[in-house]
Order: structure tokens, then C-alpha cells, then sequence
């Protein structure tokens, strides 16, 4: 009986165009799925190398070679416990499941601890890159244990996207590193979606623009140091008409941003670990706050405001982009020091050069500014913050007037623009030598006797402030 070398369970559009993907490469592979539907739609796509799945779990099982690695492209959550129980019986020592879904990294951790106790080894891997990465090549995120990885990893590197020839996916590190480092890229792809958000809407509500001129604009920007792919995707949003109506799609989806969760999560863990994330949080709180839309529509008659934009909008335009050239760098410089911060928390041994290498091509968050950042993170592994290194400082220091004066117009027009916002003064506390928490200290020692540090001498303190006599 012919033996396979990897199977996949869940053939959705995801698992489906990753098989395709290694068939295309001359893997022999296989799926598995409940649904009958899936099992025909995967022999019909994949006619050309001959694609079959299996309906019973246990001759899906029996046709891998050992040690059996099998892929889970199911969604995250609870579904994921209980076919790894349906697996478990079936399989033998060293055999490898790889959960590519995006389920949260204590999860992973927990799965990958009880099954290690029974000699199988658990792999929590990240893949972003939609539906066309996964059938042409994502980028991929794998943590777990580096020596099943070697099992994986001819497979991983010939599917995956590929930038100067070098292959997007790489070892992340140990545990369930690879859904952290995969949350955290979640967390800037929601950054810098947000980001293009007020843009358009600075555009559309501040200058006036139409939405031929808008897309012209991502248009041009992608076009220069701004390219990536969230930008060719929002310009490419603004040709898209409706057949309904003859408009454009874009004026007729409902402006209330939903969510899975990993925004939330890389928000919630920023927390944990006591690293701020300011741009990334403001992310998902915007797509939060836009779900009240009636208490907006009543709040927009309570407080109606006049506009009142700078003529030069050719100089306008141009500050415009300084400024997400610089938000978007702080967007990824906000994940990379949570990544770092999380590395030395979780003994991740994360390598943010490798991290930034992969997040090239493949990915959701590819750009042209991640080869400054991979750059960074090559002359300097160790590099605690982006903005120490001193190219990324020279990009800072010429940007950062234009966010400057997209923010003054912007807060005196009333626009939210809560993501630029946000970066601006996270930047601007970094830059700061002598912050005001020397108040809150003092404060904190006041009403609850906390006590504080001092600069002159070392120690803990605590001060009478208040001489009340009881
Ligand atoms: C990717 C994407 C992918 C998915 C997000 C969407 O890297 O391919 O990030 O994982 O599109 O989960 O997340 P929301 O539904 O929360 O926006």
C-alpha cells in the first residue's frame, strides 16, 4: 500500500491549497475530513497530481509513513482538543501533529506538554498569507520541538513563499513560540490596518476626496517606500464596484470592524508581560469602539464639528505619508519588543532577525520597510527596540514632522485618528529622559504608603507627606 509523507485534516480552502502547494512541489500527501464534499472538492482541484483524501480516520492514519506528520487546519478552539483525542489512539511514538490554525499560544503550550508525555510531538506553526499564500506560498511560523522540526522541514521550506531565493519559514523556537510570534504578527497586521483606515479618512472626510483620488494615493504610495501588501490591497478596495448598485463596494460595507481574537490576545499579553503595545491596543479598540454605531450617530448630532483643512494638499499628501511611513515602523517595532520581552519571559530564544527574514514575503504583513528592519536586527541580534538602531533612527528623525502636522490638523478637525495618535506619544515617551512618574510615585506614597525610590541614594522610602494630627 502506497505511504504518504504528510496528511492534512481539514480540507477547507486553507488545507486544501496547502496539499495542492506540496503536491505542486512533488510531495506525496493526503487529507482527511469528516465532509464528503471536501473529500470530492479535493479530488476535483486537485486532479493533476491525482489528489485523494480518506473518509476514515484510521486509513488516513495507516497510509502516512512513520513518523506519520500530519497538518490541522481546523478552527481553533475546542475543535482542535478533540480531534487531537480522535487522533491519539491512532497514532505511535514520534509521530508529529503540526496545529496550523490560529489558536491562542496557552493553548499550544498545554497541548504540546500532554502530548510529549506520550511520546508525540506537538507543533504549534502560524501560516499567514490567506487562501493564495497557502496554495503559493505563505509565510510560516513553526515552534516546538527542534528536532521533530527536521521531519518538517524540506516540506515547509519548498512551500513556502519565497524572498531572494531564501524560503519564509524558518525554526521560531521552542513550546508555542510559533503561535506567540504568529499572534504578535496578527497584532501589527491590525496596527497597520487601522493606520490605512484613518488615512482614508482623513482623506475622505478632512480633505474631500473622492474615492478615485484616495485610490490614487495608496496607489502612488505603494508605489514607493510605503509598498506592501495591506497597501496594494487597500488600493485595489477602491476599484472594486458593486454590481448591485454601480457603487463602490467600499461605501457599501457597514463601517462596524469585526475580529477573531488574536488582535485582542497580543493586546491582553502585552499587558501581562508590562509591555506597551499603545498602536496595536488602539487597533483593536477602534474596531471595538466602531460596533456602537448608534450611540456614534446620536454623538455626531450632539457634536457636530466644521472642517477646515490646509490648501496645500500636495504638501498635505506628503506629510501624510512621512507619517505612516513612521507610524508603520513603530507598528512593527511595537510586536518586534513585545517579541523580544515575551522571548525572555517564555525562554522562547527567539531570533528577531529570523523573524523579521520570514515576514518578508508570504505574509500579511509584508513590506518594503521589513528589509530596514531585517537589516536592523542582522547588525544587531541582541537590539532591544527598533528605534535604537541608527538607520531606523535617520527614517525616524526625517518623518516625523509630517505625523506632527497630520496629527495638529487632525485633533483640531476633530478626526480620530486614534492609531497615529497613539504612536505619536508612545514615541514621544520613549524620547523622554525625565517622565512625569515621579508624581505618581509621590502620589502613590501618599494616600497608600507604597513607598518610592529616589534618585540620590539607593533604597526604599517612604515620605509623611501629609503631617495630619488624629
Ligand atoms: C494571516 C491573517 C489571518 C486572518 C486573521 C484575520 O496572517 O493570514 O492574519 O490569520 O486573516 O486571523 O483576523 P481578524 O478576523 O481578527 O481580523
Amino acid at each position: 500500500m502506497k505511504k504518504y509523507t504528510l496528511g492534512m485534516i481539514g480540507l477547507g480552502t486553507m488545507g486544501r491549497n496547502l496539499l495542492l502547494n506540496m503536491a505542486d512541489h512533488g510531495f506525496s500527501v493526503t487529507g482527511y475530513d469528516k465532509d464528503p464534499k471536501m473529500l470530492k472538492t479535493l479530488e476535483e482541484v486537485g486532479q493533476k497530481h491525482n489528489l485523494k483524501g480518506f473518509s476514515s480516520l484510521e486509513d488516513f492514519i495507516q497510509s502516512l509513513e512513520l513518523p506519520r506528520r500530519i497538518v490541522l487546519l481546523v478552527p481553533a478552539g475546542a475543535i482542535v482538543d478533540s480531534v487531537i483525542k480522535e487522533l491519539e489512539p491512532l497514532l505511535d511514538q514520534g509521530d508529529i501533529i503540526i496545529d496550523s490554525g490560529n489558536s491562542h499560544f496557552t493553548d499550544t503550550s498545554r497541548r504540546a506538554t500532554e502530548l510529549s508525555k506520550k511520546g508525540l510531538h506537538f507543533f504549534g506553526m502560524g501560516i499567514s498569507g490567506g487562501e493564495e499564500g497557502a496554495r503559493f506560498g505563505p509565510s510560516m511560523m513553526p515552534g516546538g520541538d527542534k528536532t521533530a522540526y527536521a521531519a518538517m522541514k524540506d516540506i515547509l521550506e519548498a512551500i513556502a513563499a519565497k524572498v531572494n531565493g531564501e524560503p519564509c519559514v524558518t525554526y521560531i523556537g521552542p513550546g508555542a513560540s510559533g503561535h506567540f510570534v504568529k499572534m504578535v504578527h496578527n497584532g501589527i497586521e491590525y496596527a497597520m490596518m487601522q493606520l490605512l483606515a484613518e488615512s482614508y479618512d482623513i482623506m475622505k472626510n478632512g480633505l474631500g476626496y473622492s474615492n478615485e483620488q484616495i485610490q490614487q494615493l495608496f496607489d502612488k504610495w505603494n508605489k514607493g517606500r510605503l509598498q506592501s501588501f495591506l497597501m496594494e490591497v487597500t488600493a485595489s478596495i477602491f476599484t472594486f464596484v458593486d454590481e448591485k448598485t454601480g457603487n463602490l463596494m467600499v461605501d457599501m460595507v457597514k463601517d462596524e470592524a469585526k475580529s477573531k481574537g488574536t488582535g485582542k490576545w497580543t493586546s491582553q499579553v502585552s499587558m501581562d508581560l508590562q509591555l506597551p503595545i499603545p498602536t496595536i491596543n488602539e487597533a483593536v479598540s477602534s474596531r471595538d469602539l466602531s460596533k456602537f454605531k448608534k450611540l456614534r450617530v446620536a454623538l455626531a448630532e450632539a457634536f457636530p464639528h466644521e472642517i477646515n483643512i490646509p490648501e496645500n494638499h500636495q504638501e498635505f499628501e506628503a506629510q501624510m505619508e512621512q507619517a505612516l511611513y513612521f507610524a508603520m515602523i513603530s507598528s512593527y517595532a511595537q510586536g518586534l519588543h513585545l517579541l523580544w520581552q515575551a522571548s525572555n519571559t517564555y525562554s522562547y530564544e527567539l531570533d528577531l532577525q529570523e523573524i523579521a527574514k520570514i515576514w518578508r514575503g508570504g505574509c500579511i504583513i509584508r513590506a518594503e520597510l521589513l528589509e530596514d528592519i531585517y537589516q536592523a536586527y542582522k547588525a544587531n541580534p541582541a537590539l532591544e527596540h527598533l528605534y535604537m538602531d541608527a538607520n531606523i533612527q535617520d527614517k525616524l528623525s526625517e518623518t516625523i514632522s509630517g505625523l506632527r502636522k497630520i496629527m495638529n490638523v487632525a485633533v483640531n478637525n476633530g478626526l480620530p485618528v486614534t492609531a497615529f495618535a497613539s504612536t505619536l506619544t508612545y514615541f514621544d515617551s520613549l524620547r523622554t529622559k525625565n517622565l512625569p512618574s515621579n508624581l505618581i510615585q509621590a502620589q502613590r506614597d501618599f494616600f497608600g504608603a507604597h513607598t518610592f525610590e529616589r534618585t540620590d541614594e539607593e533604597g526604599i522610602f517612604h515620605a509623611i507627606w501629609n503631617q495630619i494630627t488624629l
